[in-house]
Formats: structure tokens, C-alpha cells, sequence
């Protein structure tokens, strides 16, 4: 089986991606700024049998992202799956717009998704089965008032799998995006302990509950693989169905 680079790996939904993915015996190259909650992963996702290298630096760096490129094509037969968990929500509303905070989260959220699947589309292509998953959200399709630059970063996201789905479908690579709602993540919580945010998430989704992170990495190792095979420039929404009636 080829290997899955995930970014974003050490928390979240990235690291339940990552396990998910090691349990289902794809080899991982492993992304993050954060060394120590990484190497937690790593050796988590190594006891369950499969190879694991990892790299700690900033995703929007180009010239570290070169060189683990370089790093994971040569420790790795051939690397056929990638996801762009690693993501930032920056809260900060229209009218108090800094260019600054805007292009941050548009780099770190949408630039870097399509850095990335540019700079790996010739391994995507040589593996034969490519599959790419980019993590947009809800808010995708959504607005909020605190997140702007977020919205637009995942809104972005779905652009963007499109138009790749187009470009790289001829040489037999997907691109897709997983579109989860409030997952209980060390991202979201600072905002579920906000007044009475978590009840009224809970009491507007149909299945009654926050989603966990790995509901989210069962989506996106059901994209990776072969059962998704004829499924490209999608957007699969993992909400429990809070957007089937309303929003966040
Ligand atoms: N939690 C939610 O409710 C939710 C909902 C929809 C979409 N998402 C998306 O899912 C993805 C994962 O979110 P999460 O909730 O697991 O967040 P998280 O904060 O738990 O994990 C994100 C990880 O990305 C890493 N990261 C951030 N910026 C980085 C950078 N520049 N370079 C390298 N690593 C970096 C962080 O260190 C962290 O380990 C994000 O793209 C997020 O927008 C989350």
C-alpha cells in the first residue's frame, strides 16, 4: 500500500486520521509543528505495524516543506494519499480586518493545500490510485460573523478540489474535500466553552451530539481508498446533519 503524508497530525482530526490510516496498514508521513504531541502519534500509528516517518516545521515554510518532500519520497516506496488537516481558525471579524491575520490563515488553510498538491502531484500520479482530501468545514458553506478568513479559507477548499479533480483526473488522482461540523478538538473547544455554544450545537444536530475526531477520519480513509474510487471534486458534509437543518 502506497503512503499517506497527513499535516495537522499531531492533534485533532489529524491524528485520528492518522491512526485510522495505520490501522488500515497505509504507510504515514506524519506533519506538524508541535514535536512531542507528533512523536506521541508516530509511535501510536508504529505499534499497529506500519512505517512511519515524520517531520516537525511550519507547513507554509516552502523550503522545509522542499525538504521533507525530499525526506518522505526517499523513505517511502511510493506516496499515493494526502491530507491537509493541519489548519487554523484565527477568529477575528470583517471589521477588524489585518491583512496580516487574513493572509496567515488563507496561507496556512488554502495556499498550502494547493502548494501541496501541486508540489506531490508526480508521486500522486505515479502511484497509480492518488488520492487527495483537503479538510474544509461547514463554514465552507456557511458564514460566521468571527471567522471570515476562515470561511473563505474553506470555501476555497472546495474550489480548489474541484478544479484539481479536473486537472489531475486524467492521470487517475481524486481530489475531494471532507466538510466536517463541530468536532471536539482542542481547536473548537475554546469556542464550545463560549456561553452556551455546546448545548446549542448539540440540540440543533439530528444525531444529538458533537462529532469526535475519529467520525471525521473514517470519512477520509473511506475517500483514500479504493471504495471511494469514482469519487472526485466532492464534498462529503460529516455533521451529523447540522447543516441538513441549519448551521453553527
Ligand atoms: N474541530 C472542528 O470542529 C473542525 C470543523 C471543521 C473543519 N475543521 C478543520 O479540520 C482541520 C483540523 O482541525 P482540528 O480541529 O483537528 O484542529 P487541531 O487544532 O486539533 O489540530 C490542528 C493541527 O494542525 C497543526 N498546525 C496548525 N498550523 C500548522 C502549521 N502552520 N504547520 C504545521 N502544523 C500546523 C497544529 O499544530 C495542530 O496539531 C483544520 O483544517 C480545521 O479547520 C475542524
Amino acid at each position: 500500500m502506497s503512503a499517506v503524508l497527513v499535516t495537522g497530525a499531531a492533534s485533532g482530526i489529524g491524528r485520528a486520521t492518522a491512526l485510522a490510516l495505520a490501522e488500515a496498514g497505509r504507510p504515514l508521513v506524519l506533519w506538524d509543528l508541535h514535536a512531542t504531541a507528533l512523536e506521541a502519534v508516530a509511535t501510536e500509528c508504529r505499534a499497529k505495524g506500519v512505517l512511519v516517518t515524520t517531520a516537525t516545521f511550519d507547513v507554509t515554510d516552502t523550503d522545509a516543506r522542499a525538504a521533507a518532500i525530499r525526506d518522505a519520497r526517499s523513505a517511502h516506496e511510493t506516496l499515493g494519499g494526502l491530507v491537509h488537516a493541519a489548519g487554523i481558525s484565527g477568529p477575528q471579524p470583517i471589521s477588524a480586518f489585518t491583512s496580516s491575520e487574513w493572509s496567515r490563515v488563507l496561507e496556512v488553510n488554502l495556499t498550502t493545500a494547493a502548494a501541496l498538491t501541486s508540489e506531490l502531484h508526480v508521486p500522486l500520479i505515479e502511484a497509480g490510485d492518488g488520492s487527495v482530501v483537503y479538510l474544509s468545514s461547514i463554514e465552507g458553506f456557511f458564514g460566521h460573523q468571527w471567522l471570515p478568513a476562515y470561511c473563505a479559507s474553506k470555501a476555497g477548499l472546495l474550489g480548489l478540489a474541484r478544479a484539481s479533480a479536473h486537472e489531475l483526473g486524467q492521470f487517475g488522482v481524486r481530489v475531494n474535500c471532507v466538510c466536517p461540523g463541530a468536532v471536539q478538538t482542542p481547536m473548537l473547544e475554546p469556542f464550545l466553552d463560549l456561553g452556551d455554544n455546546r448545548a446549542t450545537i448539540i440540540s440543533r444536530t439530528p444525531l444529538g451530539r458533537l462529532a469526535q475526531p475519529d467520525d471525521i477520519a473514517d470519512a477520509i480513509v473511506f475517500l483514500l481508498s479504493s471504495k471511494a474510487r469514482f469519487i472526485t471534486g466532492a464534498s462529503l458534509v460529516v455533521d451529523g446533519g447540522l447543516t441538513a437543518i441549519s448551521g453553527i
